[in-house]
């Protein structure tokens, strides 16, 4: 029997803490429930690291920003240090998560900052020592990973498969002998990490999910996504849905077979990655499903999307990733292309830069017409991130999001402030009318001329 956190330790924790604390609190973005919480593993899961465009990847925070930013949560579930996470984020686009689990459920940062959740580490902290694990672990296959991977409460080794169980039967009965409670996970075929019993990414999933729930906050649905061995944990929280990407390991594939096969609740994608985790949301009927990138035609597609789904965020998602299509000439040098672009920017509007010029939105316009296929046959893509929107006329919204742009290596991010104006007349649609940007610390460094949104 797992051992989930029963209902009295865990509320007697929170009594104890805090789901009032300040890091709690920083991702209070939500004033309700939120819809929908993603919960995903990263690597081969959100990040497919065998697609160096990061296609799938880029297609989810599209589809995520556009539709599910506004009123759901991102968590994101990794075996990675802090440290080591944040290494990931450098080299992929990942999106800023709401809550960041980290170190296999060890490890948990609420919001932007990553305040980290301190009563969660002094839970752990029972019939737990990791010098006693680091003292009986001196055995000729176990090898210790790199420091970075060395937690408080975690202690992390490669073992090769056929000594894996000989380690695990081995390490469990010396450590029990010393009055410690553990619990061993073995990832990937290789990776296998000692914790306290109490750990694990499927009990940090629960505790966050009951610390929502006693704020009057949980969510509607929870959809775990994960591909190895240290996923198991969160596709057992109980009244999950939980996809495991196509590319799944063996392991978790049988722990599937034996463990959650009759549940209807639990898929096996066919497609990779971050594709596996939108097909699930399309196979449960979670919310939309297309990512903005991708479509070609928008008139066709604000249509399927019937108007009411097409929002100012939507707007936003939309316009940068045609942006990068037409500066990639991924798209034709057609004129319905750049209208699709420019056609909802308000002429007489202004756009400020970050180096501090201002053009007026008409000009910007034409700018980039001339712009086509400025950057063809080259690294470079465009992506928003942590989009947020104010209503603040009966038909204008505050926009502020921050945007990516990735040039052969380099990356850069400016924050972006928007004002949108809905036009009722003629074709529906948000008009850009005014744009200001100012560089994120430290990312601005750019080549005028060439970055004109
Ligand atoms: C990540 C961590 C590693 C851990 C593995 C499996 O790769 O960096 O320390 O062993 O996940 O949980
Ligand atoms: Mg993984």
């Amino acid at each position: 029997m797992r051992s989930w956190l029963k209902s009295t330790t865990i509320f007697r924790l929170l009594g104890r803490s805090s789901f009032g604390s300040v890091a709690f609190r920083s991702m209070d973005r939500l004033s309700g429930p939120a819809r929908i919480m993603v919960v995903s593993d990263l690597d081969q899961t959100m990040v497919d690291h065998d697609d160096p465009e990061n296609l799938s990847l880029l297609r989810l925070n599209a589809l995520w920003e556009a539709h599910y930013r506004h009123d759901s949560l991102l968590v994101f579930s990794s075996g990675r240090s802090f440290v080591d996470y944040k290494k990931l984020r450098e080299e992929k686009p990942l999106l800023t998560p709401d809550i960041t689990i980290m170190s296999v459920g060890t490890e948990i940062a609420y919001g932007e900052d990553m305040l980290p959740d301190d009563d969660w580490e002094h839970f752990l902290n029972q019939k737990w020592d990791r010098n006693i694990v680091e003292e009986v672990s001196k055995l000729p296959y176990l090898q210790f990973q790199s420091e970075t991977a060395q937690r408080p409460y975690k202690v992390s080794f490669k073992v090769e498969k056929e000594h894996a169980q000989e380690a695990i039967t081995t390490l469990s009965t010396t450590l029990e002998k010393r009055g410690l409670d553990v619990k061993i996970v073995y990832s990937s075929g290789v990776d296998l990490d000692v914790l306290p019993r109490r750990a694990g990414k499927g009990q940090a999933l629960a505790y966050v999910l009951k610390k929502l729930s006693c704020d009057g906050k949980a969510p509607l649905s929870v959809l775990v996504c994960g591909d190895s061995g240290n996923d198991a944990d969160l596709f057992s929280v109980p009244d999950v849905y939980g996809v495991l990407v196509s590319n799944a390991l063996e392991e978790l594939i049988e722990w599937h077979a034996e463990n959650a096969k009759e549940n209807p609740k639990i898929i096996h994608a066919t497609e990779r990655c971050a594709d596996g985790i939108v097909q699930a949301i399309r196979h449960f009927g979670l919310g939309i499903s297309t990512s903005p990138r991708g479509v070609v035609a928008y008139a066709e597609w604000n249509k399927e999307n019937e108007n009411e789904n097409f929002t100012p965020a939507c707007e936003v998602v939309k316009f940068y990733s045609m942006y990068e299509r037409w500066c990639r000439a991924d798209i034709g040098d057609s004129e319905s292309h750049i209208q699709d672009i420019t056609g909802n920017l308000y002429p007489n509007g202004v756009i400020i830069y970050p180096w501090g010029v201002e053009l007026s939105l008409c000009e910007a316009a034409d700018a980039l017409r001339q712009y086509y296929g400025g950057r063809k046959g080259k690294q470079f893509r465009v992506w928003i991130d942590r989009v947020s929107t104010a209503q603040i006329g009966s038909d204008t919204w505050l926009m502020r999001f921050n945007k990516w742009e990735f040039f052969e290596g380099k990356r850069q991010c400016c924050i972006v402030t928007a004002l949108l104006q809905f036009r009722a007349e003629g074709p529906e649609a948000f008009i850009w009318v005014h744009l200001h940007q100012t560089w994120l610390d430290g990312t601005g460094n750019v080549e005028e001329g060439s970055w004109i949104f």
